[in-house]
């Protein structure tokens, strides 16, 4: 009796409905370009199909009729399976025309911590042998799945380029349509450790080995500053390795403060060890220190602010933290910027108006996570971040549940995929993801940077008698902006409190590196070498290049922790001199003066 229902014409016509409201809500919504509906995804819909054959099964095919028509009425339903940002839900791509994360009908669960932590993380330098052919071994195995499968290397690396290259969008009470980052912001830290987490969760499958663990670049450690060469060996088709970064510091010293006072030379990581190369470590290793501790002081210079990527002048714009800002934006522009690369447009990144960015891989945000070592430079990014949080007490994060509920749906599993929902709040102790790191209790290296004035102090910067510059003004590379006198708040730093200098309304071309650096009460003709090893310095505005988002500029800010510094140089004055040192050639224009206010730092 099945069987007779099952062939009329009638089950036919409702069957081909299903097909096409199944595809409205699958397909057509999202780019078929490089992810036409999994195999899995059609086994689904035929069986689905072919247990529609008794009246129980009809009333809930019924059922499912009836939600989908509510569905087009109602689109915003469709969102609730999705990522919830400031309790705004994103949605990829509503025009349909770029490549999308692969999108998929397997359930969603919500993560669950887990069991144990007896994974340990170690730095790819001190790989044991057969350690490094395991790493090879899990990403040649993911490069090998199809690209339609969400845990391939093509989709993971499409992943990060969705997230950063304003493909998801949400809806405001006042905007529509608005382009959303996981970068700039207190989204940075915990999106990243989300992603790395799934991609060493499929590597560890791919390999068969429960204690694979994703090993890091250590950069901030002297043995670790040159791309490992794990990563650079072409023998066998080596998984590891990308021909997309630049050539000219393969086997250099790496450069922290890359963009800022750029070695002519580059050095030779097993050249001499004289003093232009103690000098160079010593500011890589400064630089950490300034991320992590007198620059990283609170959740916002450490993590970033609240995320606000809207483009008016009346709300509060976001900010990067020092952990974002600093070492990471320096590591992609130096191991992928080349600005004359003719590599063949099947490695370029997609731009909205469907043009090709050329860039290496690392340099430009669209296309970092196709190189493999993206993941271990952000597994060393998550470490630092771990350090910061517990050697360093930084504490943990955000208290506000605008942070702590943020929520992102990943795809887990290599053989069954599933999507998992996962809160930041579930993140914050690695121990939860089943991770820590080798060493954390060694003196981490950055704790031997030598920190030192670049000129003497005197009574403090007072203004006497300097011009100040008019804002809005253009920063031109080259010509150092002095701003004197620059008031501290009447009061004292409370309890939990300390000085910061924000820099707000900052408008800069996103598809370029831009750089520029802070100190206070260096005078103009000293301004050129102010870096992190000196106490002067009180930290940068950076950023790796991405997609022209809405409207070609971008706007930013900066917020920089001083109480250090001040207490450095500038004894007990009531105002300071702020130094603004252009690093990049391109156009970054301020609309705001600086200023310096007590912050909680929470
Ligand atoms: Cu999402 Cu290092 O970038």
């Amino acid at each position: 009796p099945d069987s007779r229902f099952g062939r009329s014409l009638g089950w036919r016509a409702y069957a081909t409905l299903l097909r096409t409201f199944h595809y409205i809500y699958y397909g057509l919504g999202h780019s078929q370009k490089l992810y036409p509906p999994t195999q899995l995804e059609y086994h689904h819909l035929s069986v689905a199909v072919d247990t529609m054959n008794s009246w129980m099964a009809n009333a809930c095919c019924l059922l499912w009729l009836v939600a989908a028509i509510g569905l087009t009425l109602y689109p915003s339903l469709t969102f609730a399976a999705t990522d919830m940002v400031n309790y705004k839900h994103l949605n990829c791509d509503p025009s349909g025309k770029l490549p999308c994360p692969p999108l998929s009908t397997a359930p969603i669960v919500d993560f669950k911590p887990e069991r144990s932590a007896n994974r340990v993380r170690q730095p790819v330098h001190r790989l044991s042998r057969s350690y490094q052919e395991k790493y090879k071994l899990a990403v040649a195995r993911m490069k090998a799945l199809p690209a339609s499968h969400p845990l391939s290397f093509t989709a993971q690396a499409a992943i990060h380029q969705a997230y950063c290259d304003g493909y998801y969008r949400y809806d405001d009470a006042t905007a529509k349509n608005q382009t959303f980052d996981v970068h700039f912001s207190w989204i940075f830290a915990p999106w990243h450790r989300i992603y790395i987490y799934f991609y060493e969760r499929a590597l560890r499958e791919l390999v068969g080995d429960d204690t694979f663990a994703l090993p890091y670049w250590s950069w901030d450690a002297p043995e670790g500053m040159v791309i490992p060469p794990l990563f650079r060996d072409r023998s066998n088709n080596n998984s590891l390795y990308d021909p997309y970064r630049n050539k000219a510091n393969l086997d250099k010293l790496v450069d922290l403060d890359y963009l800022s006072n750029a070695r002519p030379v580059p050095i030779d990581f097993d050249g001499p060890k004289d003093e232009n190369y103690t000098d160079a470590v010593n500011c890589n290793l400064c630089t950490v220190y300034d991320q992590q501790i007198r620059n990283g002081k609170g959740a916002v210079n450490f993590l970033g602010g609240v995320p606000n990527f809207t483009d008016t002048d009346n709300t509060d714009r976001s900010s990067s933290g020092t952990l974002e800002q600093m070492a990471h934006t320096a590591i992609h522009v130096w191991t992928g910027r080349a600005p004359n690369s003719t590599a063949d447009n099947s490695t370029c990144a997609v731009e909205h108006d469907g043009s090709y960015n050329c860039r290496n891989d690392m340099g430009f945000l669209g296309s970092s996570g196709r190189d493999p070592l993206f993941y271990s430079h952000h597994a060393n990014v998550d470490r630092l971040w771990h350090i910061w949080s517990t050697t360093l007490r930084g504490g943990n994060g955000f208290s506000n549940p605008a942070w702590l509920d943020a929520s992102f749906v990943f795809f887990d599993g290599v053989r069954h995929p599933r999507r998992v929902r996962i809160k930041f709040r579930d993140v914050l102790d690695t121990r939860n993801l089943g991770y820590t790191y080798a060493a954390v209790a060694d003196k981490p290296p950055f704790l031997s940077c030598n920190l030192t004035s670049l000129v003497p102090h005197g009574g403090g910067g007072g203004g006497g008698g300097k011009v100040a510059p008019t804002f809005p003004l253009t920063l031109k590379d080259g010509e150092v902006v002095e701003v004197p006198g620059v008031a501290l708040p009447a009061a004292p730093p409370g309890p939990g409190q300390d000085r910061v200098l924000v820099i707000d309304r900052i408008e800069y071309d996103p598809t370029e590196e831009n750089k520029f650096d802070v100190a206070i009460n260096v005078p103009i003709e000293s301004a050129a070498k102010v870096a992190p090893q000196y106490k002067e310095y009180v930290g940068c505005f950076a950023v790796v290049p991405s997609s022209v988002q809405s409207g070609g500029k971008m706007k930013g800010k900066v917020t920089l922790a001083i109480g250090d510094a001040l207490a450095d140089v500038a004894g007990n004055a009531t105002t300071v001199d702020v130094v603004i040192v252009p690093r990049t050639p391109y156009e970054i224009k301020l609309y705001q003066a600086p200023t310096i206010r007590n912050t909680n730092m929470n």
